[in-house]
């Protein structure tokens, strides 16, 4: 479509009219999810999509405050974009997610570098907040809500591979683990309507997608028409538990690949093992934050469950699903955490011989409860050596993993080229392990295929067509 006919409007003309908007995302899953929700609500106001910030009229950070240093990558880009702003009076910078959620109008008052602050729970408002910023103030919309899930909000898939699409079952998380912010940034937990998740999924499968990954804090504890204690809301409609959603969307269609995350140690039942066992496309991958390997500190972190509960649930796995792979979160240096405690951390990595691993060294969050309760004191130096320690356990525990599929041949779902050649493409198993093997005539991106492992590297895998 390059070439133009003198009778059809300059291409000057037709973009002078359009507003565009361009939206970063930072943290996790959900945060990107959300983004799609904001580009819907966008593109309903009249706003098209960018991807070059010289091109855009708004621009939206999607922010997380799991971790000091999350925000400080925030701040830094708001000062880029400012300087930036210097040469373009008109810009409008909005701060959304769980940074504009934690600072308020802080982010306004102190930093002077936005226009917009506006919580995970006011993406509706969000009209009526640029059309208040267009009239020359600041706007800010940070209210939680126990019932908001934008069920009806048709996301607009913005990085779209047309293969693979996060969705959304619920919001929030009633948990309070000690160190975590995010029951302060996300507000109380509630699920999403589970007849709008099976539409959502069957829309993506119509439009060509091949997998979904369902998202929530705490996955385990969705629960639908009914009340936290387990009693009936409205007796006229069905009750949905996690392991009845996910068998709802498995059998969408037997092509479309389920995943899901994050898995809650204290609340993964046999139930939604033996669905996933029972379902070949429920994705045979759990990804079950540990945090510590020892029961004390667990206890202090309030995760609700002892090294000995959470070994036990991985038995379970291992048992009701052999080939089931298995993932997790580790904190090194949380409060009061010893020398001892550490060990004890890593000696249940050896036991567990995790598949992948995502480490980090505590970071203490204004308001948590161990902000308030516990001091932080483990020095930095220690907590970075100890996460030392804890990474090169893992690269070790990784590479086997690795090396143990060499040999095996896997069902692989084709997500695009290799980002180092486009001889080559990329795709990942049930277990999540991403693998590369050449290109073939025929093939395209959202089709399954048979592939061999012939050997590995610690991230990934290679292999040929079978
Ligand atoms: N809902 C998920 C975790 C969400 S946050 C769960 O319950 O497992 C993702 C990970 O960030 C956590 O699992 C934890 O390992 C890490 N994290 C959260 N707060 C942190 C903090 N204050 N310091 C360091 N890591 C933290
Ligand atoms: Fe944070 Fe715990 Fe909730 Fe996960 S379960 S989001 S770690 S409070
Ligand atoms: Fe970050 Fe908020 Fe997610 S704090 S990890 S973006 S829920």
């Amino acid at each position: 479509m390059s070439e133009m006919s003198t009778e059809a409007p300059t291409r000057q003309e037709v973009v002078k009219e359009e507003k565009k908007f361009m939206i970063e995302s930072y943290g996790c899953q959900m945060n990107f999810s959300d983004s799609e929700i904001v580009a819907s609500i966008m593109q309903d106001k009249g706003y098209a999509i960018t991807k070059d910030e010289d091109d855009a009229d708004v621009i939206f950070l999607n922010t997380c405050s799991i971790r000091e240093k999350a925000e400080q990558t925030v701040r830094n880009r708001l000062v880029h974009l400012r300087t930036n702003k210097a040469s373009k009076k008109k810009l409008k910078i909005g701060v959304l997610g769980c940074m504009a959620e934690r600072l308020k109008s802080k982010l306004l008052d102190e930093e002077k570098l936005v226009d917009m602050v506006v919580g995970p729970d006011a993406y509706r408002d969000i009209p009526n907040l640029l059309d208040e910023v267009e009239g020359g103030q600041k706007a800010v919309n940070v209210l939680l809500s126990r019932e908001e899930t934008y069920a009806d909000i048709n996301p607009v898939r913005i990085n779209q591979d047309g293969v693979t699409a996060f969705v959304s079952i619920m919001r929030g998380c009633d948990n309070m683990c000690s160190f975590c912010v995010v029951p302060f940034t996300r507000g109380r937990e509630r699920s999403r309507d589970p007849k709008t998740i099976v539409k959502e999924c069957q829309d993506l499968f119509a439009q060509g997608y091949k997998e979904v990954t369902l998202l929530g804090q705490n996955v385990d504890s969705y629960r639908w028409n009914l009340t936290s204690k387990g009693e009936v809301k409205n007796t006229d409609e069905p009750t949905v538990n996690f392991a009845q959603l996910l068998e709802m969307v498995a059998l969408v269609d037997q092509d479309l690949r389920v995943r899901f995350s994050t898995s809650h140690p204290k609340d993964m039942t046999d139930e939604v093992l033996h669905t996933m066992a029972k379902y070949e496309n429920i994705c045979k991958y759990i990804h079950l934050p540990v945090q510590s390997g020892n029961t004390e500190i667990l206890k202090k972190m309030n995760r609700g469950y002892t090294r000995e509960w959470y070994l036990q649930r991985i038995a379970a796995i291992k048992e009701i699903m052999p080939t089931c792979a298995i993932s997790t979160d580790i904190i090194t240096g949380f409060c009061s955490e010893t020398e001892a405690q550490h060990q004890d951390t890593l000696s249940l990595m050896q036991q567990v011989e995790y598949d992948f691993a995502y480490m980090f060294f505590y970071s203490e969050r204004p308001k948590t409860l161990a902000e308030r309760k516990y001091e932080d004191d483990v020095p930095l130096d220690v907590k970075k050596k100890r996460l030392q320690e804890v990474i090169a356990l893992q690269s070790k525990h990784g590479l086997k993993s690795n090396e143990r599929a060499v040999g095996k041949t896997f069902k692989v779902l084709i997500e695009g080229y290799s980002k180092r050649s486009d001889q080559h493409f990329y795709g990942r198993n049930s277990q999540n392990a991403v693998v590369i093997f050449e290109k073939a005539k025929g093939l395209q991106k959202g089709d399954y295929v048979q592939v061999k492992v012939t050997s590995c590297t610690s991230a990934t895998l290679m292999g040929e067509l079978v």
